[in-house]
């Protein structure tokens, strides 16, 4: 087996260490989190719940994964597993996907280690429950947690990557679970991503922001790649699935969306940015 579970959870009510005990994870102030019988465990205290039902709902999780499955996205996981596992020496390298949504990016890191031989151990986390139980019945090897990118249930400094694909980052809590010379692997839309089906659905299209990438504290100075290429998107299902997992659904005025919903195929650009932030020591 080349993927472990990740062991060093925190209680999200007072940082201490989590150790698992039967079904539950407990601290040793008394605090008890259950984990569910699909194998993962709610660490989002109701406090730091901003709605009932925080994150992806169950509709958006299942478009995602229907349409990640169709591999359309295949050269991003690529990227993104090799950047992860690159020069790593023997040993666990330990993991995060902060906000990973169905778990497809850890799937396909760990098949990737698998290949290379390295030991993971792999936590994915989510606010979506909905996101983090449709990750952990495809994956019983990995950890996987309902939390916040805003106040990780992870002790300090125990990290050696964090993922944060398509997603809302925290830096100040990136920078605290990630150990000195680990790394963030951030992937971002590209000022071309999606264009054609963007063209579609807005009347015009606003002009990209071209900002420098900030340096946030505890991290050096960023380098970033770009990943392009190209995808035929084929099926009104598909392109629908495509539009459930971006912003734009919600962005585009109803004629938008009627324009996109008559699209029976189309030929996109993928345009994304991999920027790698390396924790100082
Ligand atoms: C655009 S999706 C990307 C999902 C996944 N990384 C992917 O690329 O397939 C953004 C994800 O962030 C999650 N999310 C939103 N706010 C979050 C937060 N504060 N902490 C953790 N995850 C969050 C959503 O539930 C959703 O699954
Ligand atoms: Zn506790």
């Amino acid at each position: 087996m080349t993927t472990l579970p990740f062991q060093a959870l925190a209680c999200p009510l007072d940082g201490n260490p989590l150790q698992r005990q039967g079904a539950a994870l407990c601290c040793a102030a008394g605090h008890s989190f259950d984990i569910a019988s699909q194998g993962y465990t709610n660490l989002l205290p109701v406090q730091n719940k901003r709605s009932l039902d925080p994150g992806d709902s169950k509709e958006m999780v299942a478009a995602r994964r229907r349409f990640l499955e169709s591999s359309h996205y295949a050269p991003i996981a690529a990227a993104v597993s090799q950047a992860t596992l690159a020069g790593v020496q023997a040993g666990v390298l330990s993991c995060l996907d902060a906000g990973c949504g169905e778990g497809y990016y850890l799937r396909q890191l760990a098949a990737a280690a698998e290949r290379e031989g390295q030991t993971l151990a792999l936590l994915g986390l989510d606010i979506s429950k909905w996101a983090v139980l449709a990750a952990a019945k495809r994956d019983k090897q990995s950890t996987w947690v309902v939390g916040s990118n805003a106040a990780l249930p992870v002790l300090p400094a125990t990290l050696d990557r964090v993922l944060c694909m398509f997603g809302f980052p925290v830096y100040a809590e990136f920078a605290r679970v990630l150990q000195p010379g680990g790394f963030l692997l951030q992937v971002d839309a590209g000022p071309d991503h999606l264009r054609e089906l963007r063209e579609v659905i807005y009347p015009s299209l606003k002009p990209p922001r071209n900002g420098e990438t900030l340096t946030p504290a505890g991290f050096a100075a960023p380098t970033s790649e770009a990943l392009s290429y190209r995808v035929e998107v084929c099926g009104a299902e598909q392109i629908a699935d495509l539009l459930a997992m971006t912003p734009h659904l919600y962005r585009a005025t109803a004629e938008g969306r009627a324009r996109a919903a008559a699209l029976t195929e189309i030929s996109l650009t993928v345009d994304v940015r991999l920027t790698r932030f390396g924790r100082e020591a």
